[in-house]
């Protein structure tokens, strides 16, 4: 299966793509798990997205279309987190799968009320060396990671100022790109996000079950 995963911040989009990817057995490409990985590494990419990452911005169109090509050369199926983000980011993926005689089998659209969306991405914590994100639960008897004993901090990019940012980064840039799904073959389920992690991984497989 080919699918996408649109969503504001902290919509759960890597939550849900994990699960997703384990049951269906395809890999979860995340192009934020991506660059956050590249900044770690210290990479030539990592330096070129950290001024847009840490600000809320996007990083250029181009950089991304080349990562994800790359990405997905050797993939049949695929779930795709965060990508894409700009109508030139979904013009650009079809043209990388018609090259290939493939397409998208579906979008998955993840819906969740603003305030809801602020409380989850300023009490998310992640490690600061694996990157792994920390359910609350475990975090204040460890404050530390449970995968590899890392320090557990703020996501560089989820202070008040940032959030607020790339709230209005997803409306002016993001959302455009579900009207433009919306107007192809490609078919767009909307799925309500808030509720546990349980309930709306439910509700995600009944929808591509029906
Ligand atoms: P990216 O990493 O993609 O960030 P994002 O879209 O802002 O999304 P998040 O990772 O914050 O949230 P999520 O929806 O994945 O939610 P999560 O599952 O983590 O991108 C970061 C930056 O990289 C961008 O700002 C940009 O600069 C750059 N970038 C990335 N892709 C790009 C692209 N294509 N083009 C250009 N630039 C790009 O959940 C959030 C929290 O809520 C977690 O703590 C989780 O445990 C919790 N949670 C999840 N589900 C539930 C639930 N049901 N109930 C309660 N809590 C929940």
């Amino acid at each position: 299966m080919r699918l996408v995963i649109i969503g504001p911040p902290g919509a759960g989009k890597g939550t849900q793509a994990e699960l997703l990817s384990r049951e269906l057995a395809v890999p979860h490409f995340s192009t934020g798990d991506i660059l956050r990985e590249a900044r770690r590494a210290e990479t030539e990419l990592g330096r070129r997205a950290q001024t847009y990452m840490d600000a809320g911005e996007l990083v250029p169109d181009d950089v991304i279309l080349r990562i994800m090509d790359e990405a997905l050369q050797h993939s049949g199926g695929f779930l795709l987190d965060g990508f894409p983000r700009t109508v030139a980011q979904a013009e650009g993926l079809h043209r990388i799968l018609a090259a290939r005689d493939q397409r998208l089998d579906a979008v998955i659209n993840l819906a969740v009320a603003d305030e809801e969306l602020v409380r989850r991405l300023s009490s998310r914590r992640i490690c600061e060396d694996c990157g792994a994100v920390a359910q609350a639960i475990d975090r204040p008897a460890s404050g530390v990671c449970s995968q590899c004993g890392g320090k557990l901090v703020q996501r560089p990019d989820d202070g008040p100022e940032t959030i607020r940012r790339r709230l209005e980064v997803y409306r002016s840039q993001t959302q455009p790109v579900l009207r433009w799904y919306r107007g192809s073959d490609v078919p767009v389920l909307d799925i309500e996000g808030l509720g546990g992690v349980e309930d709306v991984q439910r509700r995600v497989a009944h929808r591509l079950e029906h």
